[in-house]
């Protein structure tokens, strides 16, 4: 099934799920890695390229997921009530920060005016150049993608404890889909 229903994970919602993941653990990884390249490094140009580029590319599928989600709704969490609502406020939580790394990125990008290249598909234009935004942009951008870090491994913990020790549906029903057996 494609769609979510009110106790399970369609597809779509799946593939976001598990590809999303992947591209920002990358993204966290190849950013922490290329702020200690030198200038005479040859990543020095490359990985900020493959950085935003792949970055603004993930905002775009972002984007696709939240309105996914506004068509077929997600099931909510399984668990007792406090459950439910702390896995509300940790994906709200983990989706602001990435709306919040992603739009500090821009501005780190274009705070000299330039616009930001995505590969050579397209350019989107700077819309504010001030002196000091590049620093302050660069800190929010930084803090803010370790913080999520840190949610992520929380994520990932109650995931595990939900599959291990409740052993309920929360962690099958994110990577295979549907409720079919009770384990
Ligand atoms: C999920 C999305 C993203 C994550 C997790 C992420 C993560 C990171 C991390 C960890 C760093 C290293 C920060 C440091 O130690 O100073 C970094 C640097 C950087 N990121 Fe991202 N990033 C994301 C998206 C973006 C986007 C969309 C853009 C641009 C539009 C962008 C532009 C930059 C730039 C220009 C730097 C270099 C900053 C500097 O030189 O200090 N990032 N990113
Ligand atoms: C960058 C890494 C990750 C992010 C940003 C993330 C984010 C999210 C978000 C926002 C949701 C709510 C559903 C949605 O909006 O799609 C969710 C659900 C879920 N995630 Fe992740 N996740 C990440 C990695 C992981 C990992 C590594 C695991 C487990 C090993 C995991 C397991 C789950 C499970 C089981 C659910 C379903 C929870 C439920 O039924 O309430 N996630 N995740």
């Amino acid at each position: 099934m494609l769609r979510n229903s009110p106790n399970a994970y369609g597809l779509v919602s799946r593939l976001f799920h598990w590809w999303l993941a992947l591209v920002i653990i990358g993204l966290f990884a190849l950013g922490v890695w290329m702020v200690t390249l030198g200038y005479y490094d040859s990543w020095y140009q490359k990985a900020p390229h493959w950085h935003v580029g792949i970055g603004i590319v993930f905002s775009l599928l972002l984007l696709l997921r939240v309105i996914w989600h506004r068509i077929s709704p997600k099931p909510k969490a399984l668990g007792a009530p406090r459950d439910q609502l702390l896995a509300k406020l940790g994906h709200t939580t983990m989706y602001l920060l990435l709306w919040i790394i992603v739009v500090a990125g821009y501005f780190i990008t274009t705070a000299d005016g330039s616009a930001v290249a995505v590969f050579d598909w397209f350019e989107i234009p700077a819309l504010i150049k001030q002196k000091g935004l590049e620093q302050t942009a660069g800190l929010v951008h930084q803090y803010l993608a370790y913080a999520l870090m840190a949610f992520v491994v929380i994520h990932t913990l109650a995931a595990l404890k939900h599959h291990f020790k409740d052993k309920d549906q929360t962690m099958t029903r994110m990577w295979r889909g549907g409720v079919k057996s009770n384990r």
